[in-house]
């Protein structure tokens, strides 16, 4: 798989998901279901999409004892998404069990990427509330790097970390950036933000975009903006 943009289809339910879909008419957008969506539709949401043909980034953020996520991931890989992931708080053992369970019999597997820190912890929350002392950019690249000796594919970050992620964990590993905005758009509730072609230079491997494609007037042509400045 190549550099490609997602979209984040943050969306309430099916009916409002596909009638923004069905803007689309050429490509087939490759596309995000995070929980709201997934939890209120059910898997049956994922094999709409893909009978569509959609690619598909499952973001359900797993994160339980290794067991589970390998059962879990196991389901995923069934419903034939094209990329999932993880939090990879829940350390190597669970992401390696992860990988275990997403593998297909035939060797096949979606890609599996890991969230680090989000970005709604800052430094005095993971102080005070998780208990973790060292600066916030060491634990993400240390818990990237975990991912990476999992055999994980790669990383969500900003596109700001891109750069140093590929550093620390090599060229090949992939970094899926959020928080990516049009030079003329609103930045909405985003502080780090960069464009597409910020992201393109900076190396990032797929971005994320959501509202400046899901509220843009035209999301079909907001998308072939996206592609072509990220793509191109
Ligand atoms: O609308 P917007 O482009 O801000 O959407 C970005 C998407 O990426 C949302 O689905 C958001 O939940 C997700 N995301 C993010 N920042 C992270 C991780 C995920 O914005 N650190």
């Amino acid at each position: 798989m190549g550099k490609d943009v997602i979209i984040a289809c943050d969306f309430a339910g099916r009916e409002e998901t596909f009638a923004f879909l069905d803007k689309f008419t050429g490509k087939k957008p490759f596309v995000k279901i995070g929980m709201e969506l997934f939890y209120s539709e059910g898997p049956d949401i994922v094999r709409e999409l893909k009978a569509r043909g959609h690619k598909i980034f499952l973001d359900l953020k797993l994160h339980d004892i290794p067991n589970t996520v390998k059962k879990a991931m196991s389901v995923l890989s069934h419903l034939d998404v094209d990329m999932t992931n993880l939090h990879a708080a829940g350390t190597i053992s669970m992401m390696e069990a992860a990988l275990e369970g997403l593998t297909r019999p035939d060797g096949t597997r979606p890609l599996l990427i890991a969230v680090t820190q989000l970005t709604s912890t800052d430094q005095e929350r993971m102080e005070k509330d998780l208990l973790i002392k060292e600066p916030i950019d060491k634990v993400v690249m240390h818990y990237a790097s975990n991912a990476a000796k999992a055999g994980l594919d790669g990383v969500v970050c900003s596109p700001l970390e891109s750069q140093k992620v590929h550093d620390v964990c090599g060229k090949g590993f992939l970094t899926v950036t959020p928080g990516v905005r049009f030079a003329d758009g609103d930045r909405g509730d985003q502080r780090r933000v960069m464009t597409p072609a910020q992201a393109k230079e900076i190396g990032s491997d797929y971005i994320v975009v959501g509202r400046p494609i899901t509220a843009a007037a035209d999301p079909a042509a907001a998308y072939g903006r996206c592609v072509a400045e990220f793509c191109g």
